[in-house]
């Protein structure tokens, strides 16, 4: 079983200043929810119940989330708001740990914070950017394919040839349905120099034995210290499988995906879907 998740929040999220100059992008909201509840949500799903958050300056508004607010609780016995204190006591199981990246050294350098947390086993690292439809089961079915290889697994999506540059993309070898034995991977490659259009989504099954790698790489991509270079290098101990996502993803971490975001979860939230399809009907009527 995978228990642990390592989450990594120590960006500046400077895409949406000015509103995150004092609070994490992490905490903005999509519909009721901060974008990072979603991802602790899908993880507990799959039975993950230890939660590593590599943060930075300004993230305390994340540790305070996953906190118990005593207070909070009390006024909504008192005044019999049953279903509001399910909806904030829904992480009562879940262990939270915190450690700070200590510079912006990019996100292998940041996974490489974990080494204390993770000992032998495999976990998991979601990137809470990459937002998933929670009906789908993209972890259990990496989960399953891990428990049948033995070996890492990242999620994988197509994109088009003017996004590969902004994503990890591989080179694999088809095996199953939506199972690939990799190959290659190459962060952010130009277009013309992209093996695929199969782009690395935020959502990796890793073991221990990435962290050997991450601890002797150079800086790559944008002088950072990449997890694609990590798990190429990986490649000649291990295989590592893709496992493509059947679902729609969104990157909440730029302004456009966000508002898709909000609207993807918006027309189907069962106490607005209805109003908000005849809002949005009307104001595109009216355009
Ligand atoms: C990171 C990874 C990249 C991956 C992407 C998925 O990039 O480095 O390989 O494709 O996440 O969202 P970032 O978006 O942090 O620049």
């Amino acid at each position: 079983m995978i228990k642990k998740a390592v989450l990594p929040v120590a960006g500046l999220g400077t895409r949406f200043l000015p509103a995150t100059k004092a609070s994490p992008k992490e905490m903005l909201p999509i519909l009721d929810k901060p974008i990072i509840q979603y991802a602790v949500e899908e993880s507990q799903k799959v039975g993950i119940t230890d939660f590593l958050f590599i943060t930075g300056k300004h993230k305390r508004a994340i540790e305070d989330h996953f906190d118990k607010a005593t207070e909070l609780e009390e006024r909504l016995i008192k005044t019999g708001k049953d279903e509001l204190l399910k909806k904030i006591n829904s992480f009562e199981n879940l262990n939270f740990a915190y450690i700070r990246q200590k510079e912006p050294k990019g996100l292998g350098d940041a996974i490489l914070c974990a080494k204390p947390f993770i000992f032998e086993e495999a976990f998991a690292v979601i990137l809470s950017d990459d937002v998933i439809d929670p009906d789908y089961s993209v972890l259990k079915d990496m989960i399953d394919i891990y428990k049948d290889k033995k070996a890492p697994v990242v999620a994988l999506e197509e994109v088009s040839n003017e996004e590969v540059s902004r994503y990890g993309i591989v080179a694999g070898e088809k095996i199953g349905e939506d199972c690939y034995l990799i190959r290659d991977m190459i962060e952010k490659p130009e277009k013309s120099k992209a093996p695929s259009n199969l782009a690395i989504i935020g959502r990796y099954i890793l073991t221990p034995s990435i962290f050997k790698y991450l601890e002797v790489l150079e800086p790559g991509k944008g002088g950072e210290i990449q997890l694609t270079d990590a798990l190429r290098a990986l490649l000649k101990e291990t295989p590592i499988y893709g496992y493509r996502i059947k679902c729609q993803r969104y990157d909440a971490g730029e302004k456009f995906g966000y508002l898709k975001t909000i609207i993807y979860f918006a027309l189907r939230a069962p106490e607005i879907s209805d109003d908000f399809r005849k809002f949005l009907k009307d104001q595109l009527s009216c355009i």
